[in-house]
């Protein structure tokens, strides 16, 4: 399975920003990247076609959005639609990132909504998980993991087509840009009981579901992380902002 190294842009950078900042990390990884990884850029909606006009001639590079609205179109003052993703070159997309789940107060109903329209859509999904601070202390991390896996997945259909565009962000609300990262075990822990329980609700092809290991990765902690047994890419937040940075976390 190809190891998935995103960038998770947020609400940073202005047109100008995001394309310098992509062409400065093309100059800095192209024809270092291992064969087997693929680099994701998820920037804001606003400079997608600009990001998109820079990586398109590279194979290895795919574009994805933050978020979008479950339809096609329509009254929806505000909102994107997966087809003008598609339309602007996007292949992935996020769903539910803690940022979501917990500012913008995006309700599990919802997210389900979003994974399953998205995949029939034809996009890739990343669909982000995890447990706040709280629960882990009260022993909940396996309560909440499943429960957002449950809830989240239940719509999607298990043709071979719709599973194989699914994938999993596993980021403890804790560790989001906190600097504080998981430890290798949590995050073995974590990764092993995402892998049951997609198996458990998906069937065995499940296993070729990349799960990503997202919350304060940095140059520095990135090769141990990468090399965890199910953990099949990295999600990067702040660390993903500086051309630099992200290139050394590409390349490790
Ligand atoms: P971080 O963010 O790398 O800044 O912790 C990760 C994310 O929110 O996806």
């Amino acid at each position: 399975m190809k190891k998935i190294m995103a960038a998770n842009w947020k609400m940073y950078k202005t047109q100008q920003e995001a394309k310098d900042t992509a062409k400065k990390l093309l100059e800095l990884i192209d024809g270092k990247v291992k064969e087997d990884r693929e680099v994701l850029i998820c920037p804001p909606f606003t400079s997608l076609s600009v990001v998109a006009d820079v990586i398109n001639r590279y194979q290895y590079m795919k574009l994805g959005a933050q978020n979008f609205y479950p339809a096609i179109e329509g009254a929806y003052t505000g909102e994107i639609s997966p087809k003008m993703l598609i339309d602007v070159g996007c292949e992935y997309a996020l769903v539910g990132h803690s940022e979501r789940r917990h500012i913008l107060n995006e309700s599990p109903e919802f997210l389900a909504q979003k994974v399953e329209f998205g995949l029939e859509m034809g996009l890739k999904i990343i669909y982000c998980i995890g447990e706040k601070l709280d629960q882990r202390k009260a022993g909940k991390v396996e309560q909440v993991l499943t429960d957002q896996l449950e809830k989240g997945l239940a719509k999607v259909s298990k043709e071979k087509d719709i599973v194989s565009r699914l994938a999993i962000a596993y980021e403890p609300v804790w560790a989001i840009g906190t600097g504080e990262v998981a430890g290798e075990k949590e995050i073995y822990e974590a990764h092993t009981l995402v892998r049951e329980k997609l198996i458990e609700f998906i069937g065995g092809q499940a296993k070729d579901i990349p799960i990503l290991y997202g919350g304060s990765v940095k140059p520095d902690n990135v090769k141990s992380i990468i090399n965890i047994d199910n953990v099949d890419g990295v999600l990067v937040g702040g660390a993903s902002l500086d051309a630099n940075s992200f290139s050394q976390i590409v390349l490790a």
